[in-house]
Parts: structure tokens; C-alpha cells; sequence
């Protein structure tokens, strides 16, 4: 196992030992897919969905039994991209398993032969271009055989679910949802935010998934886990951190894993080796990420529509901002009319700028908020 130079990270997953807690929600997880359930899995964005998922991934238990596939649709647009992307994600899920493991693959996605091909040594690579695939339904319909027939049981995680509510096809929900039940080998997790979105394809009766999966809400990382996690990483690379200091930071971002991920990342990086870090490091630290930052904020701002910019600023204003629309709010942050404000709001969701959960709209990315604090 490799050793880090900074314990907390930031990007991607790397190893049980950097990963904080989540013991609770990794036995619940593994319980439901392991005893035939699929999951829909929710929460706000950056809690750390995705992270858990890979975390689950690499437990003994599901990677010595099972083949995952693990595909974000975040940025596919249409049935036919996700049919794309799931089948470049098996081919490279079945990569270390070796040649037979992908012939499998191979001999039942007839649709897609031109795209994969072996050297002589028999490693596979994948040429498979979008322009491949002619007739997606067909692709598809192939792939879930294959997932039926695969020589191991099988576990698909579809990150960034909610995309194919937006998808060019009509009905997409309904197919997939048959295929799916239909599949006795494999059991899918559906990741998501945006929970009304994610929420009410799985909760709404008019929609084809509901009632189909275990609901699993994800909720912050439990503080007094977070300041063991943290104390302990401090200890081991010969630092010191004073109590109180992930209290506060936790608080500031309402326990979302990657701003106290960011803040942890950052200050550990800023406290000299044998030496503490203390409460008093946080501005610092805080003032370090939004410097980083200053140039790409600059530039979403400037591109940003007058009106969107109006109203993502008075929105992070109010921090936690509710009928956004109404007279009141309009007139307060002067702002044109409540039709304008309509359109812009529908533009900053669109875009991701600001999150709408239970009714109320606050800014997605909270460093950027505390810019705009800072400098509007
Ligand atoms: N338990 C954990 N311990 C340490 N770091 C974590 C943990 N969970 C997540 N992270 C880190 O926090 C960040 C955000 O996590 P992740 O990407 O999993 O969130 P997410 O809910 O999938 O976010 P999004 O909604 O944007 O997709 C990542 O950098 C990840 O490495
Ligand atoms: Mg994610």
C-alpha cells in the first residue's frame, strides 16, 4: 500500500485506510446487493456517494465474488451515449480478469464485434467509437444478456442516475427498469443528487422504478469519526492538530465530506512537520483555496448571464433562500421582475450553480459562495 504525502484526499478514491467511517452505510450497502436488492442511492452533492461506492467496490467481499462495473453518466446525453459508456466500462471492468473474461463479453454483444479486438498476445483493446452503435436498443438488450449469463454475478453502479430523466428518448426509464428487472445476475445501484429529481423517479408512483429499489440516503460523516480520522492521519505523519479545529470546519460546511476533505487537505499541508495545527489555521487555509480559485470563479462569473449573476449573488446571500420568485425577494435583492428571475433561476439550476432540496435554493459550490462574499 502505498503511502501518501497528504492523507486527505480530494479526488478520487484511493484505499480504505483514507477513507473516513462510513462502516454503518458500507454494511448496509453490501447487505441489500448481496441479498438481491437494488439501490438508489441519495444525497446531497459531494457527501461522498461516489466514494462510497468504490469503497464498497474494493471490499473483500464484493471484489472476490463478484464482477463490478462501476459507470458515471454525468455528461452523456441520450440513451445511446449511455449504452456507449456502459459497454467501454465492462470491457475495462473485465480487463484483469483476462481474455476469457472479456470473450464472454465479446461473444454476446454481437452488435459491437468490430469494436474490440485482440493482439496476438490475446490483450484486448477497444476501438468501439459512438458512430458503432447502430441500433442502441439492440446493444442494449445484448449487454443485459450478458449480464444475465456473465461467469460471475455481477454489481452495476450508474452514477449521476438522475441524467436519464433528461435523456433525447422517450421512455428510457421504462426500458431500463424491464431490463433490469428482468436480470437475476446482476444488482444495480442507482447514484444520485438532486433528490427531487433522483427522489421522485424512485418514489413517485406515476414513474416506472418505484417501488423497485431500497432507498439509501446519505447523510454527513459522523464529527466525532471525522476528528478521530483526522487526529489519527495528523499523528501518523508526525503533526498534531488541536481539538475543536474539525469541529469548526464541519460546521462552517455542514459536515459535506469534500469541503472537509479540501479544509483538512489544506491545513494539513500549511502545519510543519512536528508541529500542531491549530483553530487559528483555518482562515488561512480557507484563504489559500479561494486564492487558487480566484481566477476560475472570476471567469464562470464574467460568463454568466447579467440577470443569472444578479440572482445566484442574492440567493448566496440569503444563504438558505426560499421563494426565490416572489415579490418579496424581487424587490429586496432588486432584481427585475419575477418572470426574469424564473427564467435565471431555471439557467443556474440548469447549470448546477445552485441546488434546490426541499424547497429551498443555496449555492452548489461553497468556496465560490465565500467568494462571492468576499468580493460582491
Ligand atoms: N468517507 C470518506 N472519507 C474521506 N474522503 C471521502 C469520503 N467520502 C468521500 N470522500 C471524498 O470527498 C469528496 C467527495 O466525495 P464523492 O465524490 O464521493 O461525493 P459525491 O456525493 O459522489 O459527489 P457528487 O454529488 O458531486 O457526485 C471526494 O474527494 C472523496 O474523495
Ligand atoms: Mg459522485
Amino acid at each position: 500500500m502505498r503511502t501518501l504525502k497528504n492523507p486527505f484526499i480530494t479526488s478520487s478514491y484511493e484505499s480504505a485506510e483514507y477513507f473516513c467511517d462510513r462502516e454503518q452505510e458500507s454494511r448496509n450497502l453490501i447487505r441489500e446487493v448481496t441479498n438481491g436488492n437494488n439501490l438508489a442511492l441519495i444525497s446531497t452533492r459531494r457527501m461522498g456517494k461516489t466514494g462510497l461506492i468504490q469503497h464498497c467496490f474494493h471490499n473483500p467481499e464484493i471484489k472476490g465474488n463478484y464482477y463490478t462495473f462501476f459507470v458515471d453518466i454525468y455528461a452523456t446525453k441520450s440513451l445511446r451515449d449511455f449504452v456507449f459508456s456502459l459497454s467501454r466500462v465492462i470491457v475495462d471492468g473485465l480487463k484483469p480478469f483476462g481474455r476469457k473474461a472479456i470473450e464472454g463479453f465479446w461473444n454476446s454483444v454481437k452488435s459491437l464485434q468490430g469494436g474490440i479486438t485482440f493482439d496476438p498476445v490475446g490483450n484486448p483493446s477497444f476501438n468501439l467509437q459512438l458512430g458503432d452503435i447502430h441500433s442502441t436498443e439492440a446493444t442494449l438488450d445484448e449487454i443485459f444478456r450478458y449480464l444475465e449469463r456473465a461467469a460471475k454475478p455481477v454489481i452495476v453502479a450508474i452514477d449521476e442516475f438522475q441524467q436519464v430523466a433528461s435523456y433525447t428518448e422517450k421512455n428510457v426509464e421504462a426500458l431500463l427498469r424491464t431490463h433490469v428487472q428482468h436480470c437475476r445476475n446482476a444488482r444495480f445501484i442507482f447514484a444520485g443528487s438532486q433528490r427531487h429529481v433522483m427522489g421522485s423517479m424512485f418514489t413517485s408512483a406515476s414513474r416506472p422504478f418505484y417501488q423497485s429499489v431500497s432507498m439509501m440516503y446519505l447523510e454527513s460523516i459522523d464529527l466525532a469519526e471525522y476528528a478521530a480520522f483526522a487526529r489519527a492521519h495528523f499523528e501518523k505523519g508526525g503533526r498534531q492538530i488541536e481539538p475543536g479545529t474539525v469541529e469548526s470546519i464541519y460546521e462552517r460546511f455542514d459536515g459535506i465530506t469534500w469541503y472537509v476533505q479540501k479544509m483538512l487537505n489544506t491545513l494539513y499541508s500549511i502545519t510543519p512537520e512536528k508541529g500542531q495545527c491549530t483553530v487559528k489555521m483555518i482562515p488561512e487555509a480557507l484563504q489559500n483555496i479561494l486564492d487558487s480559485n480566484n481566477y476560475t470563479f472570476q471567469e464562470i462569473l464574467f460568463r454568466l448571464p447579467e440577470r443569472q449573476k444578479q440572482l445566484l449573488i442574492a440567493i448566496n446571500k440569503e444563504g438558505e433562500a426560499r421563494a426565490v420568485t416572489s415579490g418579496g425577494f424581487v424587490k429586496k435583492n432588486s432584481l427585475p421582475s419575477p418572470s426574469s428571475v424564473q427564467a435565471a433561476l431555471k439557467g443556474l439550476l440548469e447549470k448546477d450553480f445552485i441546488t434546490h432540496e426541499q424547497g429551498v435554493y443555496r449555492i452548489y459550490d461553497r468556496f465560490f459562495g465565500i467568494w462571492l462574499e468576499e468580493n460582491y
